[in-house]
Formats: C-alpha cells, sequence, structure tokens
C-alpha cells in the first residue's frame, strides 16, 4: 500500500480522527437519540482503555493522524478519558487533542483535562432557555451545561467551540440570542445543519433549517461579511460579525457540503473504523488487535478501510439510506 498515510480512491488523506468513546449519553437531544435511550454496547464490545491507546497510537504514529477528537455518546461519561488523553498526549508526534462534548461534568473534569494535555473543546447548545434545553434533550440541565462551558474556558481552554442544532419550531428563532451570548463570553459559535443521523429516522429535507435561513436569521441583527481567511479543509464557513475580529461559523452539511475536502476518518467505541459518518460499511479492528495482530497489520487494514471512502454522503440522493448506527454510536 502505497505511503503511510489515510488515503482515499478520491485524493483525500484523512488525518482528523474521531474517536468515540462510549454510545452512551446522560442527555436525549432529539436529533440524536430517543428518549427511552439505545440498546448500549455490552462492555466486552468495548475498546478498553488500553486498546483505545494502541489503536489511536498506530493512527498517530503510522499513517499519519494529527488530530485527534474524542466523542461519544458522551465522552465525560468515560472513566478512563483524562488517562486516555494523557496517553495520547505522549504519542511522537504530538497529535492535537480535542473533544466534543454536552460539558455537562466538565466542571470537575476540565482542569483535570488540561492537565492531561487536552487542547480544545467543541460543546454542544442548542437553547439558552431552560425550558427549550428540556424539550429538546429531555433532560433539565441547562445550568449545569452552563457551568460546565464557563469551566472550559477558565481552565485555560482556548477557543471555546460551541456547536448549535437548529430544529424549526424548536429553537429557530434563537440564532441571534445565542449569537449574542458567544460575543459576550467570547466562545466561537457554529451552527450545524442537522442530518440524517437520529436513533428515529425522522429527519426529512423539507424540515432542515438551512445554512442560508440561518444566515438570513442572524443578517437581521448583525453585520456579516465573509471571512476572507480562508476555509480549507473545515467545514464551518465563518463570517466576521459585526466588522470582526469576532466571527460565527455555519456548517452546511447538507445544503453546502465539504465532503470533497473531508479529512476525517472515524472509530467507534466498539472498535469499527468508518471512512464517513454516513458510511454503510465498518472495518473491524478490535477483533484483529484481539487476535493478536502487530501494529503494522492494524495500519493496513485501517488503510484498506478508506479505500471504500466515497466521494460524498448523498443525503440528497433519492436512493439515500441512514446508517444503520445513530450518530451516538458512531461519534460526531
Ligand atoms: N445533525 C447535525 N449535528 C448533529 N450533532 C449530533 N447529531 C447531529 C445531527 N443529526 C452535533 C451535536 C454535536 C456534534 C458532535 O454534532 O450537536 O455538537
Ligand atoms: Fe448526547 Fe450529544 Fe447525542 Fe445530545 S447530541 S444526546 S449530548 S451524544
Amino acid at each position: 500500500m502505497s505511503g503511510h498515510s489515510l488515503r482515499d480512491r478520491h485524493g483525500r488523506v484523512a488525518t482528523d480522527l474521531r474517536v468515540s468513546l462510549t454510545d452512551r449519553c446522560n442527555l436525549r437531544c432529539t436529533y440524536c437519540m430517543p428518549e427511552a435511550g439505545l440498546p448500549w454496547l455490552p462492555k466486552p464490545e468495548l475498546l478498553t482503555d488500553h486498546e483505545v491507546i494502541r489503536l489511536v497510537g498506530v493512527a498517530v504514529t503510522r499513517l499519519g493522524v494529527t488530530e485527534v477528537r474524542f466523542t461519544g455518546g458522551e465522552p465525560l461519561l468515560r472513566p478512563g478519558l483524562p488517562a486516555i488523553v494523557e496517553a495520547v498526549g505522549r504519542l511522537d508526534p504530538r497529535p492535537e487533542i480535542s473533544l466534543t462534548t454536552n460539558a455537562i461534568g466538565l466542571e470537575r473534569l476540565a482542569p483535570v483535562l488540561v492537565e492531561a494535555g487536552l487542547d480544545r473543546v467543541n460543546v454542544s447548545l442548542d437553547t439558552l432557555e431552560p425550558d427549550r434545553f428540556k424539550e429538546l434533550a429531555k433532560r433539565d440541565r441547562l445550568e449545569r451545561t452552563l457551568h460546565g462551558i464557563k469551566a472550559a474556558s477558565q481552565a485555560g481552554l482556548d477557543p471555546v467551540k460551541l456547536n448549535t442544532v437548529l430544529m424549526r419550531g424548536v429553537n429557530d428563532d434563537e440564532a441571534p440570542a445565542l449569537l449574542r451570548f458567544a460575543l459576550a463570553h467570547d466562545y466561537q459559535l457554529r451552527f450545524i445543519e442537522q442530518m440524517p443521523l437520529d436513533a428515529g429516522g425522522t429527519w426529512r429535507r423539507d424540515q432542515m433549517v438551512t445554512a442560508a435561513e440561518i444566515l438570513e436569521s442572524l443578517k437581521a441583527e448583525f453585520d456579516l461579511v465573509p471571512d476572507p481567511a480562508h476555509r480549507g479543509s473545515a467545514p464551518a464557513e465563518t463570517w466576521l460579525v459585526d466588522g470582526g475580529p469576532a466571527k460565527v461559523g455555519v456548517i452546511g452539511s447538507v445544503t453546502r457540503p465539504f465532503c470533497g475536502d473531508c479529512d476525517r476518518t472515524r472509530l467507534t467505541a466498539d472498535g469499527q473504523v468508518r471512512n464517513c459518518l454516513f458510511a454503510r460499511d465498518e472495518t473491524d479492528l478490535r477483533d484483529l488487535a484481539r487476535s493478536g495482530a502487530g501494529d503494522e497489520e492494524i495500519a493496513e487494514r485501517w488503510q484498506a478501510a478508506m479505500l471504500g471512502k466515497k466521494p460524498g454522503h448523498g443525503i440528497d440522493d433519492p436512493s439515500f439510506l441512514q446508517p444503520a448506527r445513530p450518530m451516538s454510536a458512531i461519534g460526531g
């Protein structure tokens, strides 16, 4: 196989690894998980901390991965998270280490994680209204979330990015208020178009709040000009707010897909490589590792897994099928 990188057949090279550390969550955001939860992965099927560290090590030292993001479910629910971050921070070359979280628990964990080597954090925040939070996430935890966000910035994580998914008739009127909040606290806000990744399969293209609508509602209150800094492979298109330097991002995953620049590869909590959020196939590294395979063999299997990466997500194709696993089991 050519070189030591995760190259696909469309010229893209994956350098950004997303690792799901658990499929569990303490919230039930409607676009992600049903209120009753899901049949959780049984413990023996989950990678152990040691196995996570080994597989991430293979990606970083043999396959050119330079950024490692831990996701879930909710990664803060994984007891071994600080130890995993610490071990990944000792890899050579050291990757950039980040976390996508709902922030519940960050009050306690932010300083611990920073000490362990965490570089950055992205927090999901869809509303600033307690009742809406409860409706959206089925749990009354807005206050804990806000405390967690504050703790992240007090622990020195910079920037603190916020991710918002707008849903029609639920929080689609809140874009300006969320941006005001982000500007006031110096957080970087990005809106993400809702993707068909919910467990219930209820996503409808015509119900989705589009990037164009989001920009429209922000422009009612703010002066937005396209950020002259180049977008690169970053999925967010950014806009300078009221002349800058503050920015807001809009991730048009559906209406403005960035698949052509995708630099991601994913590892699920049970050790399956997914070459795309929307992939229909997975490649098992867990049983390979457990059968005694060496690092080189694992690296080769991972490279082979990337060769099947499709050029795009195809959400707009009539033949599109939602992945068999919901977001919480894949990892954002
Ligand atoms: N569509 C878009 N974004 C989603 N997220 C979770 N599910 C979806 C979805 N169906 C977001 C979360 C989190 C990030 C990992 O992805 O809000 O911030
Ligand atoms: Fe939990 Fe994140 Fe899914 Fe919300 S989006 S239910 S916070 S895993």
